[in-house]
Parts: structure tokens; C-alpha cells; sequence
């Protein structure tokens, strides 16, 4: 087979550039070679054009709403799986067998409860902090704890330490709420389940233990999954950054949790409640929102909405607007805000704006209708998010520390400041 290439121009010279293609197709051009050839480096804010790499974790296609795990359609994931199989299944590439699987639960109960010494670390931030602050600090405190487990060398290591993080990950995401309501911190129970232990510690009172129905557990269990990876997304990005600096996993991690709390990645599921919340008290309407999201004066923008890669319906929101409805007809349940995600969906979807620029809802759209419904407050959202997401974050980190060909991410530049210029001394300043 002839070897692929593109052709570069540049002036009169022209360059031979490789191309790199994945298994589904899909065609990069290999421009490793590029500045060292010809002097010129690619611009691409927002990367919206750069492969920064070989993945075999994820696959999306975006213009067919295709998203698969491992090649395992999330609708398949969705219908038949859990999410601590899912977790197995993105970090070790495989299903796990039924013994594995009962390893890594295992595990899971092992780790769940925090060193002591670390609860002393919530007692440090003021009550009003936000949980994805703590979740963040508490992550690389929890590093400090494991400085053996930051850089697993064997399969048991990244075993133990995947387990570590994400099983307390949870008490941590739990500690916070509590810290957030000044109620006391109440304990992992070893008998629960990963989703039902979570609710428990959140939920549970000294004089009274909270148990949640099947079918709560199921739908968070559900909204975890959906979110457990995304490939290159700006989390995941930063987590691979940091980690191709040789960072640690609780490090990496950390950072990760910090680019999801941005409003426009995960913080979105929160903003989304809130844009709601203010049409239902009556404080705006549908058709303004859509009519502000369409204004290029302003910076509002419909929260929920559009995606990167996605330029068709994301099948994750799909798949979470069917929970919905399916979770609240067996607990019985109504949410006014649900009926109005429904009637902004239709507007924007039926308003030639979203219509050309492929504007469709994203995950962020209904996760908060489901999360609401199961008393989680707002200002939790991005933190549940962040949970689901770990299982990606450590493939990702995984994947960054075991290719050979991984080398330190530093783009570069094109400036645009001031040519050099004289350092002027500060008394011929002027006076202002
Ligand atoms: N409301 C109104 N206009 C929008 C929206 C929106 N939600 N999203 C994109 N657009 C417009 C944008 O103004 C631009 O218009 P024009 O071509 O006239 O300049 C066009 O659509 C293309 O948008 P873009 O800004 O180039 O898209 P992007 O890929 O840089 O940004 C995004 C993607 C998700 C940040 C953006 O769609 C957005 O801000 N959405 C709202 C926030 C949100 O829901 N974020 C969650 C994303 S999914 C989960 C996650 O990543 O955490």
C-alpha cells in the first residue's frame, strides 16, 4: 500500500506531511516534523483541529452521535452494565470476569474509609467552600497519604491505587456535603454497594440511616457511567498534560477536577439547574433565553447546549432523558423544571440558530432534572460529575505513562506582544 501523505505549500516550497489514520478511519495529519521542516508551527486555539494523540480508550464520532467505551456502544454499557464495571472495563481496556470484578469491589469496600488525619483537612476550609474546591485539595492531600501509590509500576499497583482514589473519592465528595450542612460525617458501610454507600454517607443521619431505593441507585449509577470518559475533553486534556510532565496520579487527578469545575465543562450541569430554576420563578422566559443565547452582544449562552465535537444529538443526554422519565414514573415523581428543559429543547431545537450551527442538547442538559430529583443540592453537580469521570481521568493517565512515545505537552506560540523595547527607569515614567 502506498504511503498516505498531504502536500504543504508554503510560498513556493512544497512539503511532504505523513498522514496517520485510525481504525475507524478517521485521518490525521502527522505534522511532528512540521517546525523542524519549514520554520512554521500550526495555530489552533482550543485545539478544535489537534489529535495530541493515539487513544485507544474512547471513540466518538460526533456528526453521528456515536459514542463507544473500549468499542462497547454506551447504549449497550447504558442497557446491560454498572459503572464499577465500567470503570474496570475503561482503565484495563477488558470486561472483567466475574472474579475480577469481585476483586475490584473488594477493593473498593477496602478503601473506602479516609485516613483519620484527613478529616482534619475539611475542618481547614470555611463552610461556605465550594465541594469541588475541597475535592480538588482533598485528592492531592490524599496523595501525601500514598506517596508510594503515585506512580504504580505493576498492574496490582495501578490496581490498588485506582481503587484508592476512586473509592474515596466518594467518602471525600460525601465529607464535603456534610461539611456543607455542619452535619457530622457519617462512615462508609462495607455491606453497600459504590452508589448506595455514597447516598448512604451523604444522606444518613446519626439517628437515622438513609436507604436508597433501587431505582435512585440505578439512575446515579447510570449518570456516573454516562459520564466516565469523553476522550480528549478539557479535563481529561489537563489530566493528560500534567501527567506528561511526570506528575503523580493524585496530582493529575487533582488538576482534572479543576478544569471540570469551569462553567463551560462540568460546571455546566449546575448553571443548567440555575438557568432553569430562574424561568420557572418567572425571573426570565424560554423564549428570552433562547432569544439572549442567540445575541452575539452579550456572553449568554444556552446552558446545556452544543458541544465540541458533537454536531447531532449527544447520546448520553438521550439516554439520560429516558432515565428521567423512567425514574420518575416509579418514584412517582414530578420536577415543573423537567417540563421546562422539554419546552427549551423543542424552542432551540426549532429555531434556525441552533439548527445551523448544530446545536443539540449535551450531557449537561438533563443530568441535573435526574440529580435534583434525588435530593443532591447544586452546588454537588460538578462533584458527581467529577466522580464518574475518575474511571476515565486514571485510563487517560494510564494510557499517558505507558506510550513510549509520550513526550512532555508544551505547545507553542504565536506572539503577538510588543517588538523589544528599552526598560524605561520608573522616575521618567510619567506620573499616573
Ligand atoms: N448557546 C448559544 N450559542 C452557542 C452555544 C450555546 N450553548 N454553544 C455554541 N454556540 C454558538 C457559538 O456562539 C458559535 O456561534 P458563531 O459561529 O455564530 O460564532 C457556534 O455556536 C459554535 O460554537 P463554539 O463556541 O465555536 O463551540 P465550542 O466548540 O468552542 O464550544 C461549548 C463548545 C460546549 C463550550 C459551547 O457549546 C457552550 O458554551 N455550551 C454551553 C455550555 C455547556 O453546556 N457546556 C457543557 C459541554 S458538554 C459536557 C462537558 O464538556 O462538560
Amino acid at each position: 500500500m502506498s504511503k498516505e501523505e498531504a502536500i504543504l505549500q508554503i510560498d513556493d516550497k512544497k512539503y511532504k506531511l505523513p498522514l496517520v489514520r485510525g481504525v475507524e478511519n478517521e485521518c490525521g495529519i502527522d505534522i511532528r516534523n512540521l517546525r523542524a521542516q519549514t520554520g512554521c508551527v500550526t495555530f489552533d486555539s482550543g485545539f478544535a483541529n489537534t489529535g495530541a494523540c493515539e487513544s485507544t480508550i474512547t471513540y466518538i464520532d460526533g456528526e453521528k452521535g456515536i459514542l463507544r467505551y473500549r468499542g462497547i456502544p454506551i447504549e449497550e454499557l447504558a442497557k446491560h452494565s454498572r459503572f464499577i464495571e465500567v470503570a474496570y472495563l475503561l482503565i484495563w481496556g477488558e470486561l472483567p470476569t466475574a472474579t475480577q470484578l469481585a476483586h475490584f469491589s473488594e477493593l473498593l469496600t477496602d478503601n473506602a474509609t479516609l485516613h483519620e488525619n484527613l478529616k482534619s483537612h475539611f475542618e481547614g476550609f470555611p463552610w461556605s467552600a465550594h465541594p469541588m474546591a475541597m475535592l480538588s485539595a482533598m485528592i492531592n492531600a490524599l496523595g501525601c497519604y500514598h506517596p508510594d501509590l503515585g506512580e504504580p509500576e505493576c498492574h496490582e499497583e495501578l490496581m490498588a491505587v485506582a481503587a484508592r482514589i476512586i473509592s474515596k473519592v466518594r467518602t471525600i465528595a460525601a465529607f464535603s456535603y456534610k461539611m456543607s450542612r455542619g452535619e457530622p460525617f457519617i462512615y462508609p458501610s462495607p455491606t453497600r454497594r459504590y452508589v448506595s454507600n455514597l447516598l448512604h454517607m451523604m444522606f444518613s443521619v446519626p439517628h437515622q440511616e438513609y436507604d436508597a431505593i433501587p431505582e435512585v441507585s440505578r439512575a446515579l449509577d447510570m449518570v456516573f457511567m454516562l459520564h466516565a470518559d469523553h476522550e480528549q475533553n478539557c479535563s481529561t486534556s489537563t489530566v493528560r498534560m500534567v501527567a506528561s510532565a511526570g506528575a503523580n496520579l493524585f496530582s493529575s487527578v487533582s488538576a482534572g477536577v479543576c478544569a471540570l469545575w469551569g462553567h463551560l465543562h462540568g460546571g455546566a450541569n449546575m448553571e443548567v439547574i440555575r438557568m432553569l430554576e430562574r424561568i420557572h420563578k418567572g425571573g426570565t422566559s424560554i423564549k428570552a433565553c433562547v432569544e439572549m443565547a442567540k445575541d452575539k452582544k452579550g456572553d449568554f449562552r444556552l446552558m446545556g447546549f452544543g458541544h465540541r465535537v458533537y454536531k447531532n444529538y449527544d447520546p448520553r443526554a438521550r439516554l439520560l432523558k429516558q432515565a428521567c422519565d423512567n425514574l420518575f414514573a416509579k418514584i412517582d415523581y414530578e420536577d415543573p423544571l423537567l417540563d421546562i428543559a422539554r419546552e427549551l429543547e423543542d424552542a432551540a431545537l426549532n429555531d434556525p440558530y441552533f439548527a445551523e450551527r448544530n446545536l443539540y442538547p449535551n450531557v449537561d442538559f438533563y443530568s441535573g432534572i435526574i440529580l435534583r430529583s434525588i435530593r443532591i443540592p447544586t452546588n454537588m453537580f460538578t462533584v458527581l460529575f467529577a466522580i464518574g469521570r475518575l474511571p476515565g481521568w486514571i485510563a487517560h493517565w494510564r494510557e499517558v505513562n505507558e506510550d513510549q512515545s509520550t513526550r512532555i505537552a508544551r505547545p507553542r506560540q504565536i506572539y503577538t506582544g510588543y517588538n523589544e523595547r528599552a526598560y524605561v527607569p520608573i522616575e521618567k515614567r510619567g506620573l499616573e
